[in-house]
């Protein structure tokens, strides 16, 4: 049901791209290349021991994969709500202790593991089109 309603108005935003073609629209480019690489190296250092050196989950739950997209799905989880999550509340034994450009590369990491694309426009709080942008599997 969701879906198709999501499909309906990915459609009718979208008419003119090649979406209708596939089953769910396009992962929009919500990070950079180069926020997603400081933002494995700060993964590795501050949530790899809880989540799983692969986003696998471990103590904490997974952060890719069909778990996760069941999670984001069912909250109508978006990528500024996810940014919000993760400076906010994480690492749960020290919330608040990385740096604000830490957390948004390590959000764009989390979204690169998850199959969205890197682009030219960095991920922050307050960026074009992350309110609007559907996590999905
Ligand atoms: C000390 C262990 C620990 C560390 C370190 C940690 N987390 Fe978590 N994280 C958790 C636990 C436990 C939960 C589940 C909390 C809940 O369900 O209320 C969680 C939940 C999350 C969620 C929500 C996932 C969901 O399925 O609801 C995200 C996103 C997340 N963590 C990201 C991160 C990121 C990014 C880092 C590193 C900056 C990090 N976490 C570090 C323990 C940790």
């Amino acid at each position: 049901m969701h879906r198709s309603i999501l499909l309906l108005s990915a459609i009718t935003l979208f008419a003119a791209a090649p979406l209708i073609a596939g089953a769910q629209p396009a992962k929009p480019a919500l990070y950079t290349a180069d926020q997603a690489t400081a933002g494995a190296a700060a993964y590795a250092q501050s949530c790899a021991a809880c989540h799983g050196a692969q986003m696998e989950g471990v103590a904490a739950p997974a952060l890719k994969g069909s778990a996760f997209g069941e999670m984001a799905t069912a909250q109508g989880l978006t990528a500024s709500a996810l940014l919000d999550v993760v400076t906010n509340t994480m690492p749960q034994s020290d919330p608040g202790s990385l740096k604000p450009e830490e957390y948004n590369a390590v959000t764009a990491y989390i979204l690169q593991q998850n199959g969205y694309p890197a682009g030219t426009a960095a991920l922050a709080p307050g960026a074009a089109g992350i309110k609007d942008a559907k996590i999905t599997p």
